[in-house]
């Protein structure tokens, strides 16, 4: 009988495996082999990545406190204080997308209770409110329509009013296409005893931004618009201003992740000797940003702004030419009346293996978003996508509104 038994279970093991420990069988789609798509990435973002930035990111992973790891930290600071026209010490990278800059800002320069401004004309300003509530902020913001500015005047009039000690704005309203102007804003939010935050992570690099010159306390971006490397890593700097309230807080931020006592020591920015390990760095991610942020000092910071604001212009005629409205800036299209823009990204995706993007928060429905960043700044890319654009608004259908 045991004899029976065992041989019982020997062929249902064979069968069916019965006697392994695991209860869940290694997927059959992980064994298909692995090969990303090629795609024309002219949205709001992630953008192309060039050849060479990718193959940085392929080199061997070293340690992250490893000398060379910390040289490519120091490198890094640099380019970032290149890509912000900034002396600040306090200058790194977040690994995180440009959403975890938004909250490495507002968690280390906010305390529960203190107030915070925002300035909402599109959805980047709605987000920075809802981080400051979560960490307890009084929170008070000006809204303006999708696609609006702000005035000096009514700036100061609201710091006036709310008395916040951080204000927000976005350079690049990416939901909108809205660059805001900031010269002034800096100055009006230090008589107020504020400090001015602003989000570039769509703008760096593609339109002209002076971080000490314009008195701008916070700067944050991302790293896969213009820079054009994965997305993973996001630049950001503090000023002296800035410094004396982050690091003199009653409370801890309620982020150990985003704390920027232990970032500041583990990029070298707090002049101690020793180097503390906090998190591990995304070490393939650090490389890739770093060749593109030598991409760009390459370049040349003004010959990529001339060239962004060159390409946009002659973007801006192809789309009057085909009847195309706008909204202030050229990335951000009116949706042509009677499609469905969804019906258009979609066609253009099929047929030109090629992204563009609808609108988002305020605009969806509304717009279409193109994005023209870094390497793919280009008239080439232009053509490429009026042609799919002609060629969608051709075999789209129009509904009967
Ligand atoms: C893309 C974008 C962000 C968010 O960046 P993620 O990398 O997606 O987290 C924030 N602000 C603006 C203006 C953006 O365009
Ligand atoms: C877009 O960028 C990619 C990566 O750098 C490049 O290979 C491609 O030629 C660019 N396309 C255009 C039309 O500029
Ligand atoms: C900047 O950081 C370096 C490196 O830690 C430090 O030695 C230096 O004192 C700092 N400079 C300022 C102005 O804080």
């Amino acid at each position: 009988i045991k004899e029976t038994i065992s041989a019982h279970h020997k062929t249902k093991h064979h069968k069916n495996r019965s006697m392994s420990s695991i209860t869940v069988q290694p997927p059959k789609c992980l064994q298909k082999t692995f090969v990303a798509p090629r795609r024309h990435m002219f949205g709001p973002g992630p953008s192309n990545v060039p050849p060479r930035i990718l193959a940085a990111g392929a080199e061997p992973i070293i340690g992250h406190m490893h000398p060379e790891m910390l040289e490519i930290m120091s490198d890094i600071k640099s380019g970032i204080q290149y890509a912000f026209q900034t002396q600040n010490n306090m200058t790194i990278a977040v690994s995180g997308t440009g959403h975890t800059a938004m909250e490495c800002a507002i968690f280390n320069a906010v305390e529960p209770g203190e107030g915070v401004l925002t300035a909402v004309n599109g959805i980047w300003g709605e987000r920075a409110a809802e981080m400051a509530e979560r960490i307890g902020a009084r929170v008070n913001s000006i809204v303006t329509t999708a696609g609006g500015y702000f005035t000096s005047e009514e700036i100061d009039r609201a710091l006036a009013k709310h008395k916040p000690v951080l204000f927000f704005l976005t350079h690049g309203e990416s939901s909108t296409g809205v660059v805001h102007p900031l010269d002034g804003i800096g100055d009006i939010c230090h008589k107020h005893n504020c400090l001015f935050l602003v989000d570039c992570v769509a703008s760096m690099g593609g339109a002209p931004l002076h971080m000490d010159k314009q008195g701008i306390d916070i700067l944050y971006s991302g790293s896969q618009k213009v820079l054009n490397a994965p997305p993973g890593t996001a630049p950001i700097s503090f000023s002296e201003r800035a410094c004396q309230k982050v690091f003199n807080r009653k409370t801890k931020p309620v982020s150990f992740f985003l704390d920027m006592t232990w970032l500041a020591n583990y990029w070298g920015c707090d002049g101690k000797p020793a180097r503390i390990y906090h998190h591990t760095a995304p070490v393939s991610a650090f490389y890739s940003l770093r060749e593109s942020l030598a991409i760009l000092a390459e370049q040349g910071l003004e010959n990529s702004w001339r060239r962004h604001k060159e390409v946009a212009e002659y973007f801006h005629e192809g789309l009057e030419n085909m009847g195309l409205k706008l909204l202030p800036t050229v990335t951000t299209i009116v949706a042509p009346p009677g499609y469905d823009w969804k019906e258009i990204t979609s066609y253009i995706m099929k047929n030109h293996n090629l992204e563009i993007s609808g609108g988002l928060g305020p605009s969806v429905g509304q717009v279409l978003r193109v994005g023209l960043m870094g390497g793919n700044s280009s008239k080439a890319s232009v053509d490429m996508v009026l042609e799919a654009l002609r060629d969608a608004l051709r075999y789209c259908h129009k509904s009967k509104v």
